[in-house]
């Protein structure tokens, strides 16, 4: 069983507040009004948008995910895949990618067609903020990367979810890594539910993500690292990324578009 058809667990695994990191997001474009969320799941940040003063709209392409999702006013779900889409004659201040769903995309062509996608969807100022991990050339076991992806999420029933998100084997001439996704919920210590799949997902090293940035049409206006969930500290966009102890958050700006103080 897939862990996007398991939505209920995924849902709990991924629980955590996200009040601060919307804040900080519409910090970087201040007046956004229209939000886009590629991959967007079960659109766990679309309330705290709406909340903000925000119209948002969330692409995915698992039906399951989307029986999940936040609904109501403001709230726009659209079921489609990432590499290409099409909402007619909306606009977008921010698009917004967390979580390294962006390396579900696994080839060159696959990446570039959503980042261009995404780009024809910005408004004149608009920003791509993408959450990603970098991986050198040889690899992750190398570096504080290894240490990630192990939480607990305690759940109002009383029930524990032990979440377990890591690399487990790595194809580097084709640029891909195999992910273990493990959630488990369990009472004490019996187990009630357990899921457990492997992801191939897309080994972006800093030499590969920067080129496919440029060829889509962005250019890097800031990073950010993901420290913990409040500090998210300035960094330079530099090969030092690769292999870091957390995700960073690039901020991509159309090329050849004013930019924003
Ligand atoms: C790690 S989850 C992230 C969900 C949500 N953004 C969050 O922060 O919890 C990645 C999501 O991307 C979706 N996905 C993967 N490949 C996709 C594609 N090509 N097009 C659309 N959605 C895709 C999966 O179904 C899954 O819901």
């Amino acid at each position: 069983m897939d862990l996007y058809d398991e939505a209920g667990l995924y849902c709990a695994a991924f629980d955590w507040p996200v009040d601060r990191e919307v804040d900080w997001l519409l910090r970087q474009v201040p007046g956004a009004r229209r939000v886009l969320e590629p991959f967007c799941g079960n659109a766990r940040h679309a309330r705290v948008f709406v909340e903000r003063g925000l119209e948002y709209w969330g692409v995915e392409r698992s039906a399951a995910m989307l029986k999940r999702a936040a609904d109501g006013a403001h709230i726009h779900l659209v079921q489609a895949d990432a590499r290409e889409f099409s909402i007619p004659g909306a606009k977008f201040d921010l698009a917004w990618c967390p979580i390294n769903s962006i390396r579900h995309l696994l080839t060159d062509e696959d990446l570039a067609s959503h980042l261009r996608t995404v780009r024809s969807h910005l408004s004149r100022d608009g920003v791509y903020v993408v959450e990603s991990d970098l991986t050198r050339r040889d690899g992750w076991r190398t570096g504080p990367m290894v240490e990630r992806g192990i939480w607990t999420m305690p759940q109002p029933d009383g029930t524990i979810i032990d979440c377990r998100w890591q690399p487990e084997r790595d194809d580097l001439a084709r640029r891909r890594v195999f992910e273990r996704a493990t959630i488990i919920q369990r009472r004490g210590t019996d187990v009630l539910r357990e899921v457990s799949n492997v992801y191939e997902m897309r080994m972006l090293t800093f030499e590969d993500w920067r080129g496919l940035i440029t060829r889509s049409g962005f250019t890097v206006s800031a990073v950010f690292e993901h420290r913990g969930s409040v500090h998210r500290p300035q960094v330079e966009f530099s090969v030092g990324l690769e292999n870091g102890p957390d995700n960073y958050y690039f901020v991509l700006r159309p090329m050849g578009e004013r930019v924003i103080r």
